[in-house]
Formats: structure tokens, C-alpha cells, sequence
């Protein structure tokens, strides 16, 4: 069993597709142990991205992440990261094969509707950023 984290971005809750998105989860396997929704400020987002600072594309990335709500999940089943990852699709939606959430959903490279984390690190990294243990059951 392994864990990831799934985040729902700003231009997915916009298009109220919050469900669609954690049942594609679901029926691709995976558990949701922990589920919150919230709106980041400047300071989780940059906190969150910190590997990116300093690349081009930063400043847009958090304006983007901080410009409505996002759903937070911890997801758990077997080989979640690179599940999760397959399930997404590529980063760039142009790319995206059919039937992925970013096929689906993504609107734009930054505006791409679902991250998912990349490694047993960043997962292990990105899930104790949002959640505290009493959240993830
Ligand atoms: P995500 O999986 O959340 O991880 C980092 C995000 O930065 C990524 O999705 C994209 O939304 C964004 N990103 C990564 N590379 C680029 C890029 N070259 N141009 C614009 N946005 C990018």
C-alpha cells in the first residue's frame, strides 16, 4: 500500500467537478484517507511548490493556485503515485491521453485541474504539509 497526494486545482472546483474527479480516483483503485477543501493563500502555495521557485513559470503557478478553492486528498492503494500519475495524464494537456483527468478537465499547462505527487518523497512531503495524522483514516 502507498499514498499520494491529489490536489483538485482552482479551474476544476470552478467547474463544480469536484465528484467526476475523486470517482475516477475511486474506480482507478484508490482510497481517499483524507479530504479536505480550502483556499490557499500565497504562503501554503509558494511553501507547497518550493522546488519551483525561481522557474518561470512560479509566480503564475501560485497566482493560479491561490485564485479559488482547491480539494485536497490523500489517496491510498497500490502503486497510488504512479496510478494517480497515469490516471492525470501529461502535465501539458496537450498531451494528455484520452480518458485522463487532464484530457478531461486540464484547460491550460498551469491550468492543468489535478497535481498528484511524483515520488514516495515528495508524497510523504506533500501529504504532512496539508494533513495531521488525526486526518488521515
Ligand atoms: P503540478 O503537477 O501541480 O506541478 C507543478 C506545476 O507547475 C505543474 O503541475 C504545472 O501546473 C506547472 N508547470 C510545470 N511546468 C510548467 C511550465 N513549463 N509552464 C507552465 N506551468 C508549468
Amino acid at each position: 500500500m502507498e499514498r499520494t497526494l491529489g490536489i483538485i486545482k482552482p479551474n476544476a472546483t470552478k467547474k463544480n467537478v469536484t465528484g467526476k474527479i475523486i470517482a475516477m480516483w475511486e474506480d482507478a483503485g484508490l482510497r481517499v484517507v483524507g479530504l479536505k477543501r480550502t483556499w490557499l493563500t500565497p504562503a501554503q502555495a509558494e511553501g507547497f511548490y518550493a522546488e519551483h521557485l525561481g522557474k518561470p513559470f512560479f509566480g503564475n503557478l501560485v497566482e493560479f493556485m491561490t485564485s479559488g478553492p482547491v480539494v485536497l486528498a490523500a489517496l491510498e492503494g497500490e502503486d497510488a503515485i504512479q496510478g494517480n500519475r497515469r490516471l492525470m495524464g501529461a502535465t501539458n494537456p496537450a498531451e494528455a491521453a484520452e480518458g485522463t483527468i487532464r484530457k478531461l478537465y486540464a484547460d491550460s499547462f498551469t491550468e492543468n485541474a489535478v497535481h498528484g505527487s511524483d515520488s514516495p518523497a515528495s508524497a510523504e512531503r506533500e501529504i504532512n504539509f496539508f494533513f495531521n495524522v488525526f486526518e488521515l483514516i
